[in-house]
């Protein structure tokens, strides 16, 4: 089933105006899981003093302000989001400069009146469901020789952080998440990352995957971080399930956790990041 774009990117606009404030004080702004290789992408696009760089996606600008850093007073930096709440905190997160811009964009629908050397893009490509259209407008938006650095998160299995959580919802509600929507791992292994990239004309192209632990604490933590960061509509699907149902969903998930459970009771999840390089 095709799921209609423009319903999808308003869905997922209005998830992430939401969400946005709890994802910025639980990951982005201290570094928290994903964000543990937030600088390994940073070091592979090979940021220099003077660069342009669009972070595109930038949401609540945690890649943004560790690159506009990196280019100093000379450089020029833009984040751009479709989350009007995200580049509020990207904005006061990162305070005001002179060589620092916030715009409001779609990734699909953008063209800039000048290039850039870089363009990095972290844990977003998936969320476009037209993703050729937005590496298209990337690749338009470089200088030739630019380069692109992208991070995706792994295939669902080297990532049970969300799975164990994503596999046993989606059998108590198989619409959880709307029919169609683009899979959260669909780059998430590396042919497929890399055939989407190769297909819009990028040449030297690198993938680089590594794997971190996390540990949310004790299952009982994790499951109740799960529901208090989830967005309204998700959360609305799991008070519509019932009580019981939601019982045996909650144990439906703590079965996942085993292997990942150490003695003390404490879950340590590997994390598994692809980050890919790419020239123009
Ligand atoms: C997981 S967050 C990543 C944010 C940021 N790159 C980071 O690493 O903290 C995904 C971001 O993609 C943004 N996004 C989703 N679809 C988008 C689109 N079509 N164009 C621009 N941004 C989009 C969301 O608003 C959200 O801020």
């Amino acid at each position: 089933m095709k799921i209609n774009h423009i319903e999808y990117k308003q869905r997922n606009m209005k998830i992430w105006n939401e969400i946005a404030p709890r994802y910025h004080k639980r990951w982005a702004s201290i570094n928290q899981g994903p964000f543990q290789s937030t600088s390994k992408l940073v070091e592979l696009v090979n940021v220099s003093k003077g660069n342009t760089v669009l972070d595109l996606a930038c949401g609540t600008g945690v890649v943004t302000k560790k690159i506009c850093n990196m280019v100093g007073k000379s450089g020029y930096v833009v984040g751009a989001d479709t989350s009007i709440i995200a580049l509020k905190i990207a904005k006061k997160w990162n305070e005001s400069k002179s060589n620092l811009n916030f715009i409001n964009i779609d990734a699909e629908k953008f063209t800039f009146s000048y290039e850039f050397d870089v363009v990095t893009c972290q844990y977003a490509l998936f969320f476009f469901p037209n993703a050729q259209k937005a590496l298209k407008n990337i690749k338009n938006s470089l200088k030739k020789k630019g380069t692109l650095g992208i991070s995706v998160h792994g295939h669902k299995n080297k990532v049970p952080f969300f799975s164990n959580i994503s596999d046993a919802i989606t059998k108590f509600i198989p619409d959880y998440v709307p029919p169609g929507s683009p899979n959260m791992d669909r780059f998430g292994i590396k042919s497929a990352l890399y055939n989407e990239v190769r297909k819009v004309g990028f040449s030297k192209i690198s993938i680089k995957d590594f794997t971190f632990n996390y540990s949310p604490g004790k299952f009982e933590e994790y499951w109740l971080n799960y529901l208090k960061y989830i967005p309204k509509p998700l959360k609305d699907k799991l008070q519509l399930l019932g009580s019981i149902k939601r019982k045996e969903l909650r144990q439906a998930v703590k079965v996942n956790t085993i292997p990942y459970t150490k003695k003390n009771g404490v879950i340590v999840f590997p994390w598994q990041v692809l980050i890919l390089t790419a020239k123009k």
